[in-house]
């Protein structure tokens, strides 16, 4: 199959943690006999830096017309403490979503054995943590009406959702409850005791409802769902929330896999759909070649399943697991044995190509000599 992909490093480790998920895609490619094409664009703030602009126009039309785009971070400090900023690289990735109409993020949350214990929690609390938060990525609070009084001393963001807005994802998320492998149990996220917003997405969702018979769904209000997320994460199949908790909850949920670095999202729209890591620049790590590219060759694994490239996919979360078993882990992970980024994208393209001998001397890892000598 040919495969023409945007990829937008974006800021901070964007740019090496994506590297990364392009090494293995080109294995798998090789391996498998497809063909991977890559279009450069920018967003962010090296495209503010490069053009003026977070998202130029060529980056739009580009993953327009692409078959997917793969996304690295996006974020500077040097806007981050300036309020006043009338640009911001943020700007540009909100304009992607709503230019590319990306409505439902996916975020995965699984545990790996191996890294129970660094989770705050019980490792009897972990086994078995498997869900699926749906977060609703081009409305709410982020993209209604922003206001701020001339003296600069009272402001407001407008949070506002129209039904077919929420409908559209509370189906997409109903359909993913519903596959063989899913635990047919859907729980909405909000806060219905408080904001008409969440009424309405009570009543939307409790509308759908009967159209899903064979799904259970229960009504949960976000301040106790980030206490559920952390008390008992077992309980959850699909989380459908809006766009600002989905946020917030999705990094805490993050914690239980035993780091922010490991977990990939997929943004699913009307065209072209965008695949990224859950973390953000990271700019304290830039070009210091220590961090996590598991999140960003995640991501690509779900590309691949969205290609239907579903055995590519296996092999590559294969591999990453077996990374994560093996202690060839980042130094988020792990804080005094640890592997450079790209040791580890090599170590998993390696397993992809089969070349990881049986009796991998772990010394010549660590001096980032190729694991085949
Ligand atoms: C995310 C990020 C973005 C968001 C930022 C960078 C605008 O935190 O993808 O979760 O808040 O959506
Ligand atoms: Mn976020």
């Amino acid at each position: 199959m040919k495969k023409n992909i945007t990829v937008i490093l974006g800021d901070g480790i964007g740019p090496e943690v994506t590297e990364q998920s392009i090494k293995i895609l080109n294995a798998v490619g090789e391996q498998f006999g497809h063909e991977f094409t890559y279009d450069y664009q920018l967003m962010g703030a090296i495209a503010i830096d490069k053009t003026g602009n977070p998202l130029p126009d060529a980056t739009i039309e580009s993953a327009l017309k692409s078959d997917a785009v793969l996304f690295g971070a996006i974020g500077d400090p040097k806007y981050d403490n300036d309020p006043t900023a009338k640009v911001r690289p943020e700007q540009g990735l909100l304009k992607l979503r709503k230019s590319l109409q990306l409505f439902a993020n996916i975020r995965p949350v699984i545990t790996y054995p191996a890294l129970n214990h660094l989770s705050p929690l019980k490792p009897e609390k972990m086994d078995g943590v498997d869900f699926v938060i749906f977060r609703e990525l081009t409305g709410g609070i982020y993209f209604g009406e922003k206001k701020i009084n001339e003296e600069k001393t009272e402001a407001s963001d407008l949070c506002s959702y129209t039904q077919p807005e929420i409908e559209r994802i509370a189906h997409l998320a109903f359909q993913y409850a519903g596959r063989p492998e899913r635990r047919k149990k859907l729980t909405l996220v909000d806060k219905a005791n408080v904001l008409e917003t969440s009424r309405l997405w009570r009543k939307v969702v409790q509308d759908i409802a009967p159209s899903y018979p064979d799904i259970k769904v229960d009504y949960m209000f976000v301040d106790n769902a980030s206490m559920q997320i952390i008390v008992n994460p077992k309980q959850f199949d699909v989380v459908l929330t809006e766009n600002m908790f989905g946020d917030i909850i999705s990094d805490e949920a993050s914690v239980l896999s035993g780091s922010l670095g490991l977990l990939p999202s997929s943004s699913v729209g009307t065209g072209t759909t965008l695949f990224e890591p859950i973390h953000g620049s990271y700019p304290q790590a830039a070009g210091k070649d220590i961090a996590n590219p598991i999140g960003s060759i995640l991501s690509a694994a779900m590309m691949l399943e969205h290609f239907n490239m579903n055995e590519e996919a296996a092999l590559v979360r294969k591999a990453v697991a077996w990374t994560l078993s093996q202690g060839f882990v980042s130094q988020d992970i792990d804080s005094v044995n640890n592997y450079g980024t790209s040791v580890i994208g090599d170590l998993i393209k390696d397993f992809i190509e089969q070349k990881i001998p049986a009796d991998i001397n772990k010394k010549s890892v660590e001096l980032g000599k190729s694991t085949i000598i």
